[in-house]
């Protein structure tokens, strides 16, 4: 049975760090209500020459580089992001440029924060099945220009940056065990960006009912675990780490209770990352990587909830 194995995890934070306190300084807001309501601590923001592209290829050379794969291997490139460059072409094939690659294909998919993980279903599939055998897969977000910076009820809780994957074929062994998509466009209404390009009448920013979303969220996510582990026969006590999308501090830690694995056991970078949509999981899972906390043979476990409303999980073997 082919299988698409994680072979290298990369990330890129953007330079500029600003903390609550800096943000407190042009929005009603304090770093209390901030911490005490979301985790957050800090996010970084993306300058001029950090676009949606620049941060995705720095994140995927250095999944390329852990991997120890040649850019010239790689058969498709799968960016998420819910801020492309621009509306077309797609930003992922700025990436297959940047990285000198004139051969496969490339494309973009809109989940919002849910992305990574829809972007990781379609190419574990397209492995399973034999299309293709080496697969980038990237989130990619630059929230900072769709955010309006006067709503303090949505500008302190995103921040910028992009995470990559390096995935492929293998026989048997470790990789991705089964990924489980949900949508319900009924609720689009709840988190949304107001317009599109060529709509200069639309505000072209960030709307969310976080309240709503909060709820569905621990509702939905509680269910797509529950999804993941008995589509494949699997318990609680068989979960090594959740790398949860790192939305807000209070719905990562009670999924870390519903799973009943003790903090340490849980991925959290929304303190020093704060939101950044569909880069929030693979920046995760790079850190933990990195750092030797998640080592070959454990089982992970990753859930993404976001606009659409859009929601899902992927399950993997390291
Ligand atoms: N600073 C100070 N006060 C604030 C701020 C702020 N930044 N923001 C809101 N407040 C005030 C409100 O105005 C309100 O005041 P009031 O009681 O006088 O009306 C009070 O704080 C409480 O506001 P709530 O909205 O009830 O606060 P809540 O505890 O629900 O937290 C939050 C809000 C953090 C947005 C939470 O609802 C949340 O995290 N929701 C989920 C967001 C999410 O998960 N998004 C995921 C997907 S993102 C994507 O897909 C792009």
């Amino acid at each position: 049975m082919i299988r698409a194995r994680i072979a290298g995890v990369g990330g890129y934070l953007p330079e500029r760090l600003v903390t609550n306190d800096e943000l407190a300084r042009t929005v009603d807001t304090s770093d209390e209500w901030i911490v005490a309501r979301t985790g957050i601590r800090q996010r970084h923001l993306a300058g001029p020459h950090e676009s949606c592209a620049f941060m995705a290829t720095r994140a995927a050379e250095g999944a390329l580089r852990r991997a120890g794969v040649e850019a010239g291997e790689v058969d498709a490139i799968i960016l998420a992001t819910a801020t492309p460059d621009e509306a077309f072409p797609s930003t992922a094939v700025y990436v297959q440029a940047a990285l000198g690659l004139a051969t496969g294909f490339a494309f973009d998919v809109s989940a919002a924060c849910s992305g990574f993980i829809y972007a990781l279903a379609a190419a574990d599939a397209m492995i399973r099945v034999g299309t293709i055998r080496t697969a980038l897969v990237i989130g990619s977000e630059v929230y900072s220009r769709i955010l309006n910076w006067q709503d303090r009820t949505t500008c302190v809780l995103f921040g910028d940056g992009a995470g990559a994957v390096l995935l492929q074929a293998a026989e048997g062994g470790p990789g991705i065990i089964s990924t489980h998509l949900h949508a319900n466009g009924g609720l689009a209404g709840l988190l949304y960006v107001d317009g599109a390009v060529g709509q200069p009448e639309r505000s072209g920013q960030l709307v969310m009912k976080g309240q709503e979303v909060f709820r569905h969220a621990v509702s939905k996510l509680a269910a797509v675990v529950d999804e993941a582990l008995s589509a494949n026969g699997l318990t609680q006590a068989d979960v090594d780490w959740l790398v949860p999308h790192q939305a807000n501090r209070r719905i990562i830690d009670a999924m870390g209770r519903k799973l009943g694995l003790p903090p340490e056991r849980v991925v959290v970078t929304v303190d020093r990352h704060a939101n950044t949509s569909a880069a929030s999981i693979p920046l995760a899972l790079a850190e933990a990587v990195e750092d030797g906390r998640i080592r070959p043979g454990h089982l992970v476990l990753m859930e993404a909830l976001g606009g659409g409303l859009t929601w899902g999980s992927a399950l993997v073997r390291f």
